[in-house]
């Protein structure tokens, strides 16, 4: 099948790469010249592990290419994806780039008479395909749906594990407002297994929202519970997670044992989540909800501690060590999580800040997110390094911040580490494996 992907960013290139892979001929479009050049000479522009192997492989099948020109793309198509970007602006979701695409196709439709179906992937506000994608493209076109097809597919894709969990979906969900596009959406996917569910197209909207709501709910819950218990005091908030991990209604107890599912991993304090999603999922959720006369309590309850989360880690270091003017600390993880370079809304950004107020020395690593991180900061003058080797920099350190869980930090533990702070915000560690350093974390405070 021949698909134009429009936005060749996590989504589109992963999906674009993917399709692929699974034998459809995929044209990937985008507005930056230099990406698509960059693209077509077998150079992903993001991180994400076997993506270089994937996208390298579509590119010698003849199946993928990455161009500038949107209409002879469509000419050559039969169904088009669109997977540009929909930030938040002020917490409200920024549809322009949707309705941009939608008044280009619908130009494009105007001059031929020909069916094209629209399937927004990019994640939208529920209600956005049936009434603004569709009002756009009947007014740019001058013809009426169903004279073009409109669907919305969903990206549950996780950055870090992007390719599995494009290749092995759990379950795929076919948003649709015509039977020609749910037809067309089903040979796209015919070459998956997963579990399919066909819905209207807000419907569709929704259940992204939804799944993306209830991952975050955990993670706020279980920080609160952290913080609390740090208040208290004398309380691991680990021995807490661990035990109510085991609860059989999270952790199924079957022939062969435990099933341990994914959804524990959200189940674990830390200094809160960030990336491209959940915070303006969430914040485009909440503002819709309130347009609605729906105060969205609990949107907001998850916003407002995962924003201070981040306040726990320098606020715990100072209350152990006093002012921190002067003092150096090594930074380890500037990513939003492990395996990607994505750095949109990392916890990382606020922390570093918060140092660089209270006049710390900051040395930085990541292995893969520099560059975006240093760019996302701006410039923040003579105070923050960036490192190539962090065990090189352990000892210049008086406070180590371990702020993302690449697993090359587990090396940590085995350091000389006499005299200095670690401050684990990501519960990577036993903190009987800091015999000679001090161990603080979230969630723990030992008296
Ligand atoms: N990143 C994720 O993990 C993820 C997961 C699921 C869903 N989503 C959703 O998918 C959408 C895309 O996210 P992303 O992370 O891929 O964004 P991104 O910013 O990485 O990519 C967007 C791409 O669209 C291109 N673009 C913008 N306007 C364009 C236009 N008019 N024509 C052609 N190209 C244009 C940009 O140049 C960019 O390359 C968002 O709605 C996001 O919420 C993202």
């Amino acid at each position: 099948m021949n698909v134009t992907i429009i936005g060749a960013g996590y989504v589109g290139l992963l999906s674009g790469a993917c399709l692929a892979e699974k034998g459809h001929r995929v044209s990937c479009v985008d507005i930056s010249q230099q990406l698509v050049e960059q693209l077509n000479q077998g150079k992903p522009h993001i991180y994400e592990a076997g993506l270089a192997e994937l996208l390298g492989r579509a590119l010698d099948s003849g199946r993928f290419r990455a161009t500038t020109d949107l209409d002879s793309s469509l000419d050559r198509c039969d169904l088009v994806i669109v997977a540009v970007g929909t930030p938040s602006e002020n917490g409200v979701i920024d549809l322009s780039s949707i309705v941009q695409i939608s008044r280009r196709i619908g130009l494009y439709l105007r001059t031929r008479d020909r069916h094209l179906s629209i399937v927004i992937k990019s994640t939208v506000v529920p209600g956005t395909t049936d009434t603004l994608v569709r009002s756009e493209i009947a007014s740019a076109s001058g013809k009426d749906f169903p004279s073009f097809g409109l669907g919305m597919n969903p990206e549950f894709l996780r950055e870090g594990n992007a390719i599995s969990d494009f290749m092995e979906p759990d379950r795929i969900v076919l948003g649709y407002e015509d039977d020609k596009t749910l037809q067309l959406l089903e040979e796209l996917y015919a070459p998956w297994e997963a579990d399919k569910i066909r819905v209207n197209t807000r419907t569709a909207e929704l259940i992204k929202y939804a799944n993306n709501i209830l991952l975050a709910t955990q993670v706020s819950t279980v920080n609160e519970i952290a913080n609390l218990a740090a208040a208290l005091g004398n309380i691991d908030v680990m021995d807490v997670v661990r035990a109510v991990h085991l609860d059989k209604r999270w952790n199924p107890i079957l022939e062969k044992g435990r099933v341990t599912p994914g959804i524990l991993s959200y189940l674990v304090p830390g200094c809160g989540f960030g990336g491209s999603c959940f915070p303006k999922d969430l914040q485009a959720l909440r503002s819709q909800g309130r347009e609605k006369g729906i105060p969205m309590h609990m949107l907001n309850a998850i916003l407002k501690v995962n924003d201070s989360q981040p306040r726990q880690v320098v606020d715990t270091i100072a209350h152990e060590l006093g002012d921190l003017t002067g003092k150096t600390a090594l930074v380890l993880g500037l990513s939003f999580k492990p395996g990607t370079d994505d750095v949109r809304e990392s916890a990382s950004l606020k922390i570093v800040r918060s140092l660089l107020q209270k006049g710390v020395k900051v040395i930085a690593h990541d292995p893969v997110a520099t560059h975006n991180f240093k760019t996302a900061l701006g410039t923040p003058g003579d105070k923050l390094h960036y490192v190539d080797s962090w065990t090189e920099n352990v000892d210049k350190a008086d406070i180590v911040i371990v702020a993302t869980a690449w697993p090359e930090y587990q090396e940590l533990s085995q350091l000389h580490l006499e005299g200095k702070v670690v401050f684990d915000a990501r519960r990577m560690f036993q903190p009987s494996a800091f015999t000679k350093g001090k161990y603080l974390s979230i969630g723990r405070r030992m008296s």
